[in-house]
């Protein structure tokens, strides 16, 4: 088995494009709190279950054990400095950034594609990350606007090539 360089795995890592989704809760003083993932997928219909990755150190997963609850917020394509914001460290990510509560009081944020209000059904340790599983709640479409993508490091905007299938399935 090759060693596999840290650097070099991430690399490859980067050419499988990911969604761009922003994971949300609330602490204890009911302030919004959250981070931005590529590992957000869908895990089961019955029972209704998603799921995401978060790296070890993340402080958010601490509040969202606390809240037992969060939100998936699927950021629109030109959201871009949105999702910066909330993948930065160090600052007060939800500073102008305008959002409203969903049924379990998860921050839903202004602009985005769609959104997946879910308890905490599972933790499970797998290497360096923890996989977050949510049993979903509440689900919605907010909009027609196409996802930010994250490829090789960068964001893109998302085109399509085929019929909007979906578009029939929430009645557009
Ligand atoms: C496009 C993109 C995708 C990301 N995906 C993940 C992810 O899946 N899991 C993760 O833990 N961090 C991911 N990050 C990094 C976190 O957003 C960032 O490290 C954040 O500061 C972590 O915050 P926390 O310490 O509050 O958890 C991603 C960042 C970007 C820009």
């Amino acid at each position: 088995m090759d060693t596999i360089n840290g650097r070099y795995f991430r690399n490859v890592l980067g050419h499988f494009p990911t969604s761009v989704v922003a994971i949300t809760t609330t602490d204890a003083d009911q302030r919004p709190q959250g981070l931005v993932v590529g590992t957000f997928m869908s895990v089961s219909l019955e029972p209704p279950l998603v799921s995401f990755l978060v790296d070890s150190s993340s402080t958010t997963l601490r509040t969202i054990r606390a809240a037992g609850r969060f939100c998936g917020n699927s950021l629109a394509g030109n959201q871009e400095r949105l999702s910066r914001r909330l993948a930065a460290r160090g600052t007060d990510r939800f500073e102008g950034v305008t959002w409203k509560a969903s049924p379990l009081g998860n921050p839903v944020l202004d602009g985005i594609v769609a959104w997946v209000d879910c308890s905490l059904e599972q933790v499970v340790e797998i290497g360096d990350h923890f996989l977050v599983v949510g049993r979903v709640r509440h689900l919605r479409v907010e909009s027609k606007r196409t996802p930010l993508l994250f490829f090789r490091g960068g964001y893109g905007d998302y085109l399509s090539t085929t019929t909007l299938v979906l578009d029939r399935l929430v009645g557009w």
